[in-house]
C-alpha cells in the first residue's frame, strides 16, 4: 500500500502557470520509502553510486509522507524530498522551515513541468495547512529556482590556505580556562560535537538542528565515499569543565620534491567562544607535514578571515549557499526578528503564490513583527525572489535596489528597510539536504 500523500492527485495542479502546454497525466503520490527514488535520482544526477551506509542514513531522513513521487504507467519518473527542519531565523531560536531536496526528473520526462507542478503543489499544501511559513533548499544549479520565488539567501566561502600564510594575528590575550587537544574519531565525539551544535544552533541564522540521523549523516565515514582521502578525524578543544568546540577534517597524502605537502580539509568546525575558536584554527594550520588546509563551506564572514595575518592568501571565493522563499509574506515575515524598528509597505509579486500578491504592511520591532494586508501606498516593490533572499537576513535591499530588482516608491525606504532586514553574522547553513 502506498501512503497517502496531502500533494495526491491524479491530475496536473489546478493552475499550470508554465507558458508550456500541459504535460500529459502523471500520478502523484507520496513515496512508500528511500527506494522509489533510487532509480531517478540515479538517472537525473548521472548514477547513484555512494556507499550503502551513505544510502542508508539518505534512507533514514527522507520523510515519506512529506515528499512526493510522480510516476507514469506506475514507473517513478520525478522525486521531491520534503524534510521538517528547524533553522535559526533572524532574532529567533529555531523555527520550523520546510527543506526541499532530491528535485529529480528523468530525463524521459525533463521539461514537461513535472519539477514545476512538483514545487507548485508542495508549496500550496504548505499554504493550505498552514504548516512552515518558509521553504529552503540547497540549489544545484543557481539559475534554477528564482523562477519559483526562491532567493539566494545565504552564502559561504571557500578558502585554500598555503603553509606559507598560516600566521595567525594574536589578539588580547585569553584568561579563561587553558584548553587542550584532543584527537579522536566522530563516532567517538558524537555525544561531544552534539553538545557544541546545540550551543551553536543560535549563533546564526540558517544554522539547522541536527540530531540522531541528522548529525550521524555529517559524521559517517564510509572508506568507499572518501575518494582517495584519508578518514575523517576529530579535534576537540576542552577544559578541565568540557568540550568547548570541534573540527572534522581529513588529511590527503601529498609530496612535492620529496617533502610532505599534505592537504588538511575543515569538513566542518565550530566553537562556542572565540578562544576555542582560534584553539582549533591554529591546531589545524599546524598539523604536521600539512602543506594546505582547505574549507569548502565557511560562512561569508567567518572569523578565521579576521585571524590570518594575510586574509588574501586564502584565496576566498565567495558563492550563494541556502535558497529560501515565504511560503506565506506575512507569516513568514511576521516569524522573524528585525535588527531596527521600521515601518514599511511592501507591493509583492508572487505570480506562482497569488495568495502573496499585493501590499502589506510591516512593522518591525527587535523581537517580532507585525504584518498585514494593507491599501496603503506601497514603498517598496519587489518579486517573491528578492523576499526570499532577505528572509534570512543575508541578501542587501541596497544591492537588490541598485540592481533594478527592488523598486524603491518612497524615499528612504531602501535604507530603512535594509537596516531592519540585515543580521549580523551572517546567515550560513552547514548542512546539505
Ligand atoms: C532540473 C530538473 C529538476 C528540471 O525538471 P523539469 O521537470 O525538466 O523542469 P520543468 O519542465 O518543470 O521546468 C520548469 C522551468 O525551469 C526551466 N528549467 C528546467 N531545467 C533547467 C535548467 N537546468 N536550467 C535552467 N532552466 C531550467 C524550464 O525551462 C522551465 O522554465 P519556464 O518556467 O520558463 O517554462 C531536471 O532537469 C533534473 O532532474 N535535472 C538533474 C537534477 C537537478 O539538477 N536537480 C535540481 C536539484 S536542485
Amino acid at each position: 500500500m502506498h501512503s497517502p500523500s496531502p500533494f495526491s492527485s491524479k491530475s496536473r495542479s489546478p493552475e499550470p502557470l508554465s507558458s508550456k502546454p500541459p504535460s500529459p497525466d502523471y500520478d502523484f503520490r507520496a513515496p512508500d520509502d528511500w527506494s522509489d527514488f533510487t532509480e531517478v535520482v540515479g538517472l537525473a544526477y548521472g548514477g547513484y553510486d555512494h556507499s550503502p551506509e551513505h544510502r542508508a542514513t539518505v534512507a533514514e531522513l527522507l520523510e515519506p509522507k512529506r515528499s512526493l513521487l510522480a510516476c507514469a504507467a506506475g514507473r517513478p519518473c520525478a522525486t521531491l524530498a520534503g524534510y521538517s527542519l528547524d533553522m535559526t531565523l533572524p532574532g529567533t531560536g529555531p523555527r520550523p522551515v520546510f527543506g526541499i531536496g532530491y528535485v529529480a526528473v528523468s530525463p524521459a520526462h525533463r521539461r514537461r513541468g513535472l519539477m514545476r507542478d512538483m514545487i507548485l503543489r508542495v508549496l500550496s499544501d504548505l499554504h493550505t495547512t498552514r504548516a512552515e511559513p518558509v521553504a529552503v533548499l540547497n540549489a544545484t544549479e543557481p539559475a534554477l529556482y528564482g523562477r519559483f520565488g526562491f532567493g539566494a539567501a545565504s552564502q559561504a566561502v571557500s578558502l585554500t590556505i598555503p603553509v606559507e600564510a598560516r600566521a595567525l594575528a594574536e589578539g588580547p590575550a585569553d584568561d579563561g580556562p587553558p584548553l587542550t587537544l584532543e584527537v579522536t574519531s566522530p563516532a567517538e565525539a558524537e555525544a561531544a560535537i552534539a553538545r557544541v551544535c546545540r550551543a551553536c544552533l543560535a549563533e546564526r541564522p540558517g544554522m539547522l538542528r541536527r540530531e540522531g540521523a541528522w548529525l550521524r549523516q555529517a559524521l559517517a565515514d564510509p572508506p568507499a565515499d572518501r575518494h582517495g582521502a584519508g578518514r575523517l578525524l576529530c579535534m576537540l578543544a576542552t577544559d578541565g569543565a568540557g568540550v568547548r568546540g570541534y573540527a572534522l577534517y581529513r588529511l590527503t597524502a601529498g609530496w612535492t620534491h620529496s617533502y610532505p605537502r599534505y592537504t588538511v580539509s575543515v569538513q566542518e568546525l565550530s566553537a562556542c567562544d572565540p578562544a576555542a575558536y582560534a584553539f582549533l584554527w591554529r591546531a589545524l594550520l599546524d598539523v604536521d607535514l600539512g602543506g594546505t588546509v582547505t574549507a569548502d563551506a565557511r560562512p561569508v564572514d567567518d572569523p578565521v578571515l579576521a585571524l590570518l595575518a594575510d586574509p588574501r592568501s586564502a584565496a576566498p571565493t565567495v558563492r550563494d549557499q541556502l535558497y529560501a522563499r515565504a511560503v506565506d509574506v506575512d507569516r513568514a515575515l511576521s516569524g522573524r526578528g528585525y535588527a531596527t524598528e521600521a515601518e514599511v509597505v511592501l507591493e509583492v509579486t508572487d505570480p506562482l503564490c497569488p495568495w502573496n500578491e499585493g501590499r502589506w504592511r510591516l512593522i518591525t520591532g527587535t523581537t517580532g513583527a507585525d504584518c498585514v494586508r494593507t491599501r496603503a501606498n506601497a514603498d517598496l516593490a519587489l518579486t517573491a525572489r528578492e523576499l526570499g533572499a532577505i528572509l534570512l537576513g543575508g541578501g542587501s535591499l541596497v544591492q537588490l535596489a541598485r540592481a533594478g530588482r527592488v523598486a524603491e516608491l518612497r524615499p528612504g525606504a531602501v535604507q530603512a528597510a535594509a537596516a531592519a532586514f540585515r543580521h549580523d553574522p551572517a546567515p550560513y547553513c552547514p548542512v546539505v539536504f
